[in-house]
């Protein structure tokens, strides 16, 4: 569960910045606490009350509230993602309107069926929620799920099981709990029982036995608390953490797996880890934000170790809207896929005008890169069964000022793949490592209309006729001591007319060899107020909500141009752009 706490709210102020704390507040804000000032003094805005805005092939329920994507799996044929639902309505829930588990199946991680909740609060052990989680399947082929209880008022946190009613309805519609729930209770000195969640998939050590981490707050500072069982019912707890920092003064929905440099082959948990891979530990932080840290998994101590504890650079799954991500292990196709939350960024009224609030990113397979610096991240293939007319435009060449419009695509939907190509790249200006502490204010201050020697350049997206209101996605090329540094922003803040919205410009540095590869490529999905970025190959990828009021009217389509505003001219040797058809998402 990604629980925004309030009472952390100040603290947070002074280290994030005002987008990532809007974010942060959409939770506590439709709680109704403190600190609202944002959302709570707007009224709402009719022009954002629009089926228009609903997004056509990003994973949501057919309405209501959902957060945290849990326990995804696949098993016999099917995949299934279960996340946080409010059944009530759509507004963030609280004790009095409880939490449970919404479920939907697919085949093909494109088109889904919304079928009822699978798990509910109707036990001592999770009466005031059941909260996030995680599914692995045992022995091969039995599914058992993990998943955080709230007990009381105080919100009081445990971890329950709960297994298939019938391991042969193709779809799992029904979940038993254990009978000896709660398999784990907090009870440990110096934990704090109110941030104690979101227990991991299981994986097997090398004595054959099971381990989970839970999140958790340990004498005042974050920790993944490791447990072992052989049974995967009766759960002991390992007398150190798998992992603890000062980061965060707790870790919430943590992830654990490995993965192999340079391979997009994804590992299984539940075997034996071939020699040679890395581990991969992802952490909520401070509420709100997504980071991974990469290392080794030490096995003789069982405990992770990072390759850098320097938590400043620790990188983000993705740099904008999405949080509370979870991996899976898909057997079908030998990968891994990565799926997190989005939330609106209009206020809480309108979301309950709306009568819909939250969705999820699409899948994206996560693997390594070959120098194990980097996770990277791209859309899973099945995705391309979406796609309709395509355009295509090869050999442009984009000088200073240059402005090219892609025409003949729904620019509502579509998926559009661009190359920019770097004729020279001997007069990029020099890289401020300081930089890399705060990438969105960089975006912020050279923007799109800051000429640069090389970048920025990039795509403008959802423009209205007179581009008053327009999202840009672009880069910046720079030269650092040893290599190059590239910077990938996503700049919302013109991208509606809409009073009160929260429109932040987000932004991730990669570090790239462009005497190598000499060309840095970006896919952006547009799903009407989802747009969702890729840069490099998939090396900083940036989730954003847009609520243009020119996407309202029926007969209007948005403009979609190619720029470039650096000094160097920069060649696109391919533009690939395809209207995307809509799935079927809420069946
Ligand atoms: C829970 O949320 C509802 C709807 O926003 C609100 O009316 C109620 O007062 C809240 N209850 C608590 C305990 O915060
Ligand atoms: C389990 O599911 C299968 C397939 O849907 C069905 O044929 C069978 O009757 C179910 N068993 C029980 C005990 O409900
Ligand atoms: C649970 O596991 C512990 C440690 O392996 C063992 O000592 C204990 O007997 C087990 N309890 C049950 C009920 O199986
Ligand atoms: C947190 O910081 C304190 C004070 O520097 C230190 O004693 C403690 O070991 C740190 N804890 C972790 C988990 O890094
Ligand atoms: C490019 O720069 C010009 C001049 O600063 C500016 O008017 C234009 O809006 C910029 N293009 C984009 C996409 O921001």
């Amino acid at each position: 569960m990604a629980m925004a706490v309030q009472v952390f709210l100040g603290g947070l102020a002074c280290i994030f910045s005002t987008s990532l704390l809007f974010q942060l507040l959409v939770g506590p804000c439709r709680e109704g606490v403190f600190f609202c000032s944002q959302s709570s003094t707007k009224g709402p805005s009719t022009a954002i009350v629009s089926e228009r805005y609903r997004t056509a092939y990003h994973l949501q329920p057919p309405k209501n509230w959902i957060n945290d994507p849990c326990g995804p799996m696949y098993y016999n044929g099917i995949y299934h993602e279960f996340y946080q639902y409010n059944p009530d309505g759509s507004f963030n829930p609280n004790t009095s309107y409880n939490i449970v588990w919404g479920h939907s199946v697919s085949t093909d991680l494109v088109n889904w069926i919304t079928l009822e909740p699978a798990i509910e609060p109707d036990t001592p052990n999770d009466i005031k929620g059941c909260w996030s989680g995680s599914a692995t399947i045992v022995s091969g082929d039995q599914p058992v799920i993990i998943y955080t209880g709230v007990i009381d008022i105080e919100k009081h946190q445990v971890q329950n099981i709960a297994l298939p009613k019938n391991r042969s309805d193709p779809y799992l519609r029904e979940w038993t709990k254990a009978g000896n729930n709660p398999v784990i209770q907090s009870g440990v000195p110096g934990l704090n029982s109110g941030q104690f969640r979101d227990p991991t998939t299981g994986w097997i050590g090398p004595d054959g036995l099971w381990r989970i981490a839970v999140g958790a707050q340990l004498n005042g500072y974050g920790a993944a608390l490791l447990y072992k069982s052989e049974d995967f019912l009766n759960w002991t707890r390992v007398d150190h953490p798998l992992y603890s920092s000062n980061a965060s003064i707790m870790l919430e929905c943590l992830d654990f797996f490995a993965v192999l440099p340079g391979s997009n082959n994804g590992l299984d948990m539940s075997s034996a880890i071939p020699n040679g891979a890395k581990h991969v530990l992802k952490m909520g932080l401070n509420f709100g934000e997504d980071v991974y840290v990469i290392g080794v998994y030490d096995l003789k101590r069982d405990v992770f170790v990072p390759d850098t504890d320097d938590s400043r650079l620790w990188p983000r799954i993705d740099y904008g809207n999405f949080y509370a991500s979870k991996t899976f292990f898909d057997s079908k196709h030998g990968r891994r896929i990565i799926w997190a939350w989005t939330t609106e960024t209009d206020s809480s009224s309108d979301d309950v005008a709306k009568g819909w609030a939250g969705i999820h990113s699409f899948p994206r397979t996560i693997w390594l890169d070959s120098d194990s610096k980097r996770l990277l991240q791209w859309p899973v293939e099945e995705i391309e069964s979406l796609r309709g007319n395509e355009i295509n435009h090869q050999g442009l060449d984009l000088k200073m000022g240059d402005l090219f419009e892609i025409e003949g695509a729904d620019t509502l939907q579509a998926d559009i793949e661009i190359d920019f190509e770097l004729t020279s790249i001997d007069d990029a200006d020099p890289f401020d490592p300081s930089w890399l502490f705060d990438a969105e204010k960089h975006c912020r201050e050279a923007d799109a209309s800051v000429h640069g020697s090389i970048g920025p350049f990039g795509l403008v997206i959802l423009a209205s006729d007179d581009t008053e209101e327009h999202t840009v996605v672009h880069f910046r090329v720079y030269k650092s001591q040893k290599n190059y540094m590239i910077l990938m922003c996503s700049d919302l803040r013109r991208s509606s007319l809409t009073p009160g919205l929260d429109t932040p410009t987000y932004g991730g540095f990669f570090e790239f060899d462009l005497e190598k590869e000499r060309k840095i490529s970006l896919r952006t999905l547009i799903d009407r107020s989802a747009v969702e970025s890729f840069g490099g190959g998939g090396r900083v990828c940036i989730m954003a909500r847009v609520y243009p009021v020119s996407l309202v009217d029926d007969n209007r389509q948005p403009h979609m141009y190619a720029f470039n505003n650096g000094s160097a001219t920069v060649r696109v040797p391919q533009l690939r752009a395809w209207s995307m058809r809509r799935a079927q998402v809420s069946v």
